[in-house]
């Protein structure tokens, strides 16, 4: 039996499409555990055909693996039809996929309400993908959500959706100034979608417990990344998920126990999206540099992403309260042609220095990086199928990467392609 759970250790979009494709051929399951269609995996097949997912797991370009989107994650209905039609129209087989019946519906109000907050909040505003996730789960925890087998009981549907609406559309047209969203047609337009995914709703925990005790491999794909937890991350500049790892056993449905590996993705630079203190972030043309040549724009909003070198605190700290095990180290190609590759090993915080995440959070603004600069390389590492193969620079990056973030680098990129990856140590 195996359960791996795949996670972002730093701000997300480390590359974990590419992880878990790596992966597909040796999974039974892959399931998503949180957040929603905030996320977004580029992937790319040995024919060079590039998909980007957002809602569905990345096992579904893999034939014959089984997909979940589990109880933890928020489903946008029309989001989910429309990436299933785009899968299909390219002949992908999509009937393995399964939703959980307890899953939360992400309804047009949650969109709405995301998008004025965030004008609301001015320069106070986390910067969020304006997808409706925060509002969602805010109603989850609230218990006025809707659930996904709500559909199969079109009563129970409208009282909810009446329920939520009576107090959204006061906050809608009375604090911001828009137009009340009408029950009857939400629920319509739900039903409508519903038609279009009903099938798929399971009891999805029920049969991924099950199937590990088949001795069955899942693979638990979490989004986002460890840094925008909603209770570890860099609160509130977060979402509003667990993506850490205990987060997989609760959005899946399986005991902590089951988990036996923990796989970190880590970019061998860093990244962030959306407001919120970043200590190693770049300004200057090496910033510029990263960005370009690693394509670092969104794949969910289009917005660039901000670039920085690497940070082997944050690295230690999602060691910690992950509890990785391994690394898949992604986008090492990027950093080929630099003199020197700075890495991040602590923070000056008002004049002392510091080895671990700040407590606080004036802390953690106050950040400042203190660099070990390493030796670069200028060699095209993307043929490399060894860490020998790799130039010696180059392999003392990942070693001393390894040595500050307390785990394994077992999987390394060099590329985007499937193939280009060298697997130092087996995951599975
Ligand atoms: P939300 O998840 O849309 O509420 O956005 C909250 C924060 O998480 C913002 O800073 C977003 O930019 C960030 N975020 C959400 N999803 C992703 C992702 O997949 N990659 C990177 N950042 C994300």
């Amino acid at each position: 039996m195996a359960a791996i759970v795949l996670i972002g250790a730093q701000w997300g979009d480390e590359g974990k499409g590419k992880a878990t494709d790596l992966l597909g051929g040796q999974i039974n399951w892959v399931v998503r555990y949180q957040g929603g269609n905030n996320a977004g995996h580029t992937v790319v097949l040995p024919s060079g055909e590039t998909f980007a997912l957002h809602l569905i797991p990345s096992g579904i370009l893999t034939p014959g693996v089984q997909n979940v989107i589990g109880n933890g994650v928020v489903v946008d209905p029309g989001v989910l039809l429309t990436e299933l039609g785009g899968l299909e129209d390219r002949d992908v087989d999509t009937s393995g996929l399964l939703i959980s019946a307890d899953a939360h519906l992400l309804m047009p109000y949650h969109v709405a309400i995301d998008k004025v907050t965030e004008r609301f909040l001015g320069n106070k505003k986390i910067g969020t993908t304006g997808r409706g996730i925060g509002p969602c789960y805010q109603d989850k925890i609230a218990r006025v959500g809707v659930r996904v087998a709500d559909v199969l009981d079109e009563k129970i549907l409208a009282q909810k959706v009446e329920a939520a609406l009576e107090l959204k559309n006061q906050i809608l047209v009375k604090i911001y100034n828009r137009k009340a969203l009408d029950p009857a047609q939400v629920v319509d337009e739900v039903l409508g979608q519903a038609e279009g995914f009903k099938h798929r709703i399971a009891d999805t925990r029920l049969l991924l417990n099950q199937a590990l005790e088949r001795n069955e491999t899942v693979l638990l794909e979490g989004s986002q990344g460890t840094l925008l937890d909603v209770d570890h991350g860099t609160y509130p500049y977060v979402t509003s998920s667990n993506p850490t790892a205990g987060g997989a056993a609760v959005g899946a449905g399986i005991g902590p126990n089951k988990i036996t590996t923990v796989l970190g993705i880590l970019k061998a630079y860093t990244t962030r999206v959306g407001s919120g203190p970043f200590p190693t972030e770049l300004f200057d043309e090496h910033g510029a540099y990263l960005a370009k040549t690693g394509g670092e724009v969104g794949v969910t909003t289009g917005r660039a992403r901000r670039c920085g070198w690497f940070d082997a605190v944050i690295a230690r700290y999602a060691t910690r309260v992950n509890g990785i095990t391994d690394y898949f180290l992604t986008k090492l190609d990027v950093l080929s042609s630099l003199d020197t590759v700075p890495i991040c090993v602590a923070y000056e915080v008002d004049g002392e220095r510091v080895e671990d995440m700040p407590m606080t959070q004036t802390g953690f603004h106050h950040a400042k990086p203190i660099y070990e600069e390493m030796p670069g390389w200028w060699e095209d590492i993307s043929q490399c199928k060894t860490f020998e193969d790799l130039p010696q620079n180059a392999q003392n990056y990942i070693l001393r990467l390894e040595e500050l973030s307390g785990a394994h680098v077992s999987c390394i990129g060099v590329g985007p392609g499937r193939d280009q990856t060298i697997v130092r140590r087996a995951i599975v």
